[in-house]
């Protein structure tokens, strides 16, 4: 399955898909990494390991709508049958967001439907909160809502500051997102009422996956 990769930023978890992509078995290809900003650190990476790395600045274009015309054009002109949102950080319009219906998923750094949006590790923090994680879904036109694929618990430990969680946290993505990914390009992982039903004899294995423990696979 040829996947289109949108970033923002620093693209760790974008890395985590291109090496885990590189493995001779793994059910997924990178085809296009694409950026909204210029600046993105993770276009420097994806042009390093010899991918297509575009940049499509959304201030360069009057509305979201034209923007996201622009984005839709490249995906499609690399191929692309998947789209990983990896540390994107604009808003999607209903319009694109039901073109790539069931074929766009994202990574957010929590337990959803807990502390959807920014900063949640500063809020989970706040909360008291024990246990956080994240979570890989399906991506709809409300933020950070749609079918849960796989979630990864993460400890809250004593003492920690909102980038002591966050590294730990982003651990845990770095190893769920290829995990989730490669449940959808083997097709196991199927939206069913709205919810993701995963194919397969292991009835909890593919969705809880705790990184801490061993559980994966
Ligand atoms: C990650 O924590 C991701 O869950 C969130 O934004 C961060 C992006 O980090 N959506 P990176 O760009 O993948 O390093």
């Amino acid at each position: 399955m040829k996947i289109g990769i949108l970033i923002s930023g620093r693209g760790s978890n974008m890395q985590a898909l291109v090496k885990a992509a590189a493995e001779p078995d793994y059910p997924a290809e990178v085809a296009v990494v694409i950026s909204n900003r210029p600046d993105a650190l993770g276009l420097e990476y994806a042009r390093h390991v010899g991918l297509p790395a575009v940049t499509i600045d959304h201030k360069a274009y009057d509305s979201r709508e034209a923007f996201e015309r622009e984005l839709d054009r490249v995906l499609r002109q690399y191929g692309t049958e998947l789209i990983c949102n990896a540390g994107f950080m604009r808003l999607l319009t209903a319009g694109f967001v039901d073109a790539w219906h069931d074929r766009q998923i994202n990574i957010h750094p929590s337990l959803l439907p807990a502390y959807k949006g920014l900063h949640s590790h500063e809020r989970v923090l706040a909360d008291g909160v024990k246990i956080t994680g994240c979570s890989v879904h399906f991506v709809r036109t409300a933020m950070d809502a749609g079918p849960i694929i796989a979630q990864a618990a993460v400890p809250v430990l004593e003492g920690d500051e909102p980038g002591d969680l966050a590294a730990r946290v982003l651990q845990a993505e770095h190893q769920l997102y290829p995990h989730a990914l490669k449940l959808v390009a083997e097709g196991r992982a199927r939206v069913r009422d709205e919810k993701v039903v995963i194919d397969g004899n292991d009835r909890a294995a593919p969705a809880l996956f705790s990184p801490l423990i061993g559980a994966r696979d």
